[in-house]
């Protein structure tokens, strides 16, 4: 006679396989791999795929992973970052991205990330960091924000987040903007160059003058 486990503990033990199935088959082995520990960190991942609160109209598509220092730090080096840079993460998930583009490049950095719970937390990351007037956290879905002030874009998504964010990027920005993504590339947009940091690959592009014919979409 198996005992009949409570509701509660069934969720969460759900929450759990979920969590790790998402890992293994999306995000790949740079999203699988131990993170360097970070006192304002809690785990590392967090909430995959769950509704907001009460509010079940905010459906998360990609599940909040933290890109690793080094990776975050490599992406900015590739990208060239520097002073004069406004540098748009969609999808800031903790802020890491643009709070160090701010602390370590002089950039100027803004986030778009569409969980209420992690804007707070990158704001409080940028007030402790002492980069609370050099970032901006905004709280909203990034197919709907306006990106077209960036001169840097960093992702962190999914391959399918990635090909359907292509024709707003090269929409929205200008000729010249770079372009930088962790882990996963942008289909037939083949990029200009491409970085690795141990197992992770990291992806640039650069907004070309025209859209070349097999971009129109
Ligand atoms: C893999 S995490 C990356 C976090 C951070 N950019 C990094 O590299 O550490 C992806 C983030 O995108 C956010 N996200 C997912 N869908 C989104 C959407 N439609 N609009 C804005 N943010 C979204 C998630 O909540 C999560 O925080």
């Amino acid at each position: 006679m198996v005992p009949a486990f409570p509701m509660n503990l069934r969720r969460s033990l759900l929450r759990v396989v979920l969590a790790v199935g998402l890992l293994l088959a999306g995000l790949g082995p740079s999203s699988a791999h131990a993170q360097a520990p970070d006192s304002l960190e809690a785990p590392f991942v967090d909430a995959p795929l769950r509704p907001m609160g009460t509010d079940t109209s905010i459906q998360v598509e990609v599940p909040f992973v933290r890109s690793p220092k080094e990776v975050v730090v490599r992406m900015l080096e590739i990208a060239d970052v520097g002073p004069d840079d406004v540098l748009y993460d969609l999808g800031s998930g903790d802020g890491r991205i643009p709070i160090t583009a701010a602390r370590r490049f002089g950039a100027r950095g803004v986030g778009i990330e569409i969980r209420p719970d992690l804007v707070k937390k990158a704001r409080r990351r940028a007030e402790i960091a002492g980069a609370a007037d050099q970032v901006e956290f905004r709280q909203g879905d990034l197919f709907e924000a306006d990106i077209s002030e960036a001169s840097v874009v960093t992702l962190y998504l999914l391959p399918d987040i990635n090909t359907r964010l292509r024709p707003k990027l090269l929409e929205q920005l200008a000729p010249g903007t770079r372009v930088v993504s962790h882990g996963f590339d942008m289909d037939a947009w083949k990029p200009d160059e491409v970085a690795e940091v141990g197992e992770t690959r990291i992806y640039l592009w650069t907004v070309p003058e025209e859209i070349p014919p097999h971009l129109q979409n």
